[in-house]
């Protein structure tokens, strides 16, 4: 049994693995390019400490506490009432060539079976892993502690870690820090993955640069819930991260005979520094995706800028008339449009269109938006209930609530226990009658308030429930339901911005709504750190009236325009008070997003300097390289030089064939794919001209 190994093979990379410790673990001795694997190990920490024992120690792919007491453990189980601790053996390998490998340990003392599994994802540098526990004891286990996977990084100076942080209306900021020794650790216990971290996480060694040829792993959590990534500098040197679920009750009883599957890491390498690793993502995302990537994303117009919670049908159509000559695709109705919601304090849960706001009905107003040559789209929020709604009055049961104690408002509105299969009946039904009814073919599906009072009175013995699960479990069957029944409907995720962005959402949802902050520079530094993460197809993002809610520094409406247009294009500005000039400018540029669209949404992506630098930008090369499209902005940032008409500013491309001609039709200029890389695109910014977006042909 000794020796056992097994490899996972990606497109680029091999993945180890070895039966080590007398079959008691299996550890990872390799990840990297194909031919990493012929050496000895390079996560061998044994014998670097004392006063430890060898599995703590170990570059271990999973392990129990009992076996592994000192260093942090990924599965925490016990018989109720009994001693915390697994100690098992391993007991088998199922495998499918290099693509697809369980493996299996037993403890029979405790009752538990637990399947380390894995699979790589074809036409991807992404392996994915989970565990699967099962009980076989009478008695059945509580799970305190059950990650998905603990991935041990093949760092030798410490870990360099990126990742997303930010809060409500800053998401996606990208962050590092280094980490020598000790822990890192980011979660979420409200019910959806938060504004404060993004479920992702990069980690490189600290001794090598961020970009350039840089080794980089990289892990996301596939989870709408409550979870944790913890990242470990352990005494050894040992750089060990550990994801997945958090129970909201602190820990789940498995019953006998039952199995927990936990929610899936994926885990990406990728040589290239943390560009490069973007790049995996991309590809990854547009294969969850599937073959809804072949239905362009058209252009949107959504009103909840321009009018809020004022619905009225005159002042819509009057928006999704300039909206369509403009050049808009999609007109969409965001809040208020339903009874009871001229404020956020009432409505949510009466999805009944609100015959003020549409005096001739929806039909009527989605028949006119129609007749403007667009697609129509609603806002909905389905897990939200007010307290004065109709819903409440009939189902007070049906929210999350203590029993006793007094309900916690947030933005004045409850949250339905969506993990009930009576709510998720009704929430079903809901959606279905709209999209029956009704010809919509965009749902905006939105979520505000996370749970605070989380109980389900008369739901059974406390201990035995799982909130988070459950609620999980019917958020996913509601977005199921709508791709199998509604698969026309275009899906946007959105939770006050970016608060629900992560696997299990974007495999079914279409587009997802980063931000609310659509303020130019900030939007920036939001999707720069968005487009780490996750693919241009899904980023949806507006240009909306400068100044901005939120960021003061005054850019163009080009910047704003080249800044959507670097994901899914729409608009939210109040358009009725653009001058006719703007309105022509806006279409124009309306116009050349629609040429260029499939390169951006099909491409492969390379992220040019950040908004840290005065130029930055975003490269997108269509695949077989006939165009590449930068997007390029000027931050504004003061470089020491005046701003001179001519002085060119200048943004390197990478990738490109040096050989290769590349033209930019606009300027008629020629470029050798040397030159662009080496010196790269010239722009000659002023204070207006801030933005641009270029289209080279490969001749
Ligand atoms: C949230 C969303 C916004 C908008 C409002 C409507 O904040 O993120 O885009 O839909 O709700 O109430």
């Amino acid at each position: 049994m000794r020796g056992d190994r097994w490899l996972l093979r990606t497109e680029n990379t091999t993945y180890a693995v070895a039966l080590a410790g007398d079959g008691r673990w299996a550890e990872l001795t390799a990840w990297g390019p194909h031919g990493a694997e012929t050496g000895p190990s390079a996560l061998d920490w044994s014998r670097r400490t004392h006063f430890i024992t060898p599995a703590d120690l170990a570059p271990a792919e999973y392990i129990p506490y009992g076996l592994r007491p000192f260093t942090g453990a990924d599965l925490v189980a016990q018989r109720p009432g009994e001693e915390r601790g697994v100690w098992w053996t391993f007991t088998g390998a199922t495998r499918q060539g290099d693509s697809s490998l369980r493996l299996v340990f037993t403890d029979e003392t405790l009752g538990l079976t637990t399947a380390l599994c894995y699979e790589t994802v074809p036409g991807t540098d992404v392996i994915l892993r989970w565990t699967e526990l099962t009980c076989t004891a009478e008695t059945g286990l509580r799970l305190e502690r059950f990650d998905s996977a603990a991935v041990n990084i093949p760092v030798t100076g410490g870990a360099r870690l990126t990742y997303l942080t930010g809060q409500w209306s800053q998401e996606f900021q990208l962050t590092q820090l280094e980490l020598a020794r000790g822990s890192f650790g980011m979660s979420s216990a409200q019910a959806v993955p938060g504004h404060a971290y993004a479920p992702w996480l990069a980690v490189q060694d600290a001794a090598s640069p961020a970009e350039g040829a840089t080794p980089t792993y990289g892990v996301a959590l596939e989870w709408s819930g409550n979870w944790h990534i913890t990242t470990d500098a352990e005494p050894g040197g040992a750089v060990r991260v550990r994801a997945g679920r958090v129970p909201h009750e602190g820990a789940v009883r498995l019953a006998p005979g039952g199995t927990l599957t936990t929610p899936r890491l994926a885990c990406a390498f990728s040589p290239d520094g943390l560009d490069g690793l973007a790049r995996v993502w991309h590809r990854y995302e547009r294969r969850l995706t599937g073959d809804r990537m072949h239905r362009p994303r058209k252009v949107l117009y959504n009103s909840w800028e321009a009018t809020g919670f004022d619905v009225d049908a005159a002042t819509q159509l009057e928006l999704a008339g300039i909206a369509a000559e403009m050049g808009a695709e999609l007109f969409v109705v965001d809040d208020g449009w339903f009874t009871g919601r001229s404020d956020d304090t009432g409505g949510l849960g009466d999805w009944y269109t609100d015959p003020a706001s549409f005096p001739d009905g929806l039909d009527h107003f989605i028949a006119q938006v129609r007749d403007l040559g667009m697609d129509f789209g609603l806002w909905v929020e389905p897990e939200a209930i007010s307290p004065a709604s109709g819903l409440y009055a009939a189902h007070p049961e049906w929210v999350y609530r203590l029993e006793g104690r007094p309900a916690t408002l947030v933005r004045n509105q409850l949250l339905l226990d969506l993990g009930r299969e009576d709510v998720q009946d009704f929430v079903l039904g809901t959606l279905d009658r709209l999209l029956d009814d009704h010809a919509i073919g965009y749902l905006k599906w939105d979520m505000n308030r996370p749970p605070t009072e989380r109980g389900r009175p008369g739901g059974g013995p406390v201990e035995e429930q799982d909130l988070d699960a459950a609620h999980v479990a019917g958020y996913l069957r509601v977005l199921d339901h709508l791709r199998t029944r509604h698969p026309h409907v275009t899906v946007e995720g959105c939770a006050g911005g970016g608060g629900r962005i992560e696997h299990a959402t974007l495999a079914r949802t279409d587009v997802v709504w980063p931000s609310d902050n659509t303020a130019p520079l900030d939007r920036l530094a939001i999707q720069y750190g968005y487009l780490h993460a996750h693919a241009p197809h899904t980023m949806s993002s507006w240009v909306t009236d400068a100044p901005g809610v939120f960021d003061p520094r005054p850019r163009s409406l080009g910047f704003r325009f080249v800044t959507a247009a670097a994901g899914v294009l729409g608009i939210g500005a109040d358009i009725r008070h653009w001058s006719e000039e703007r309105r022509a400018e806006a279409a124009g540029w309306i116009a050349r997003y629609k040429e260029i669209r499939d390169v951006v949404h099909h491409g492969e992506a390379r992220l040019l300097n950040s908004p840290a630098d005065a130029t930055c930008g975003a490269q997108y090369e269509e695949p077989g390289g006939g165009r590449v499209v930068v997007t390029a902005w000027n931050t504004g940032r003061l470089d020491g030089a005046p701003l001179v008409p001519g002085r060119a500013a200048r943004l390197r491309l990478r990738g490109l064939d040096p050989a290769a001609r590349y033209r930019d039709p606009a300027s008629g200029v020629t470029y050798s794919g040397a030159h662009l890389v080496h010196s790269g695109v010239p722009f000659a910014w002023t204070e207006r001209y801030d933005a641009e977006l270029v289209v080279l042909l490969r001749e």
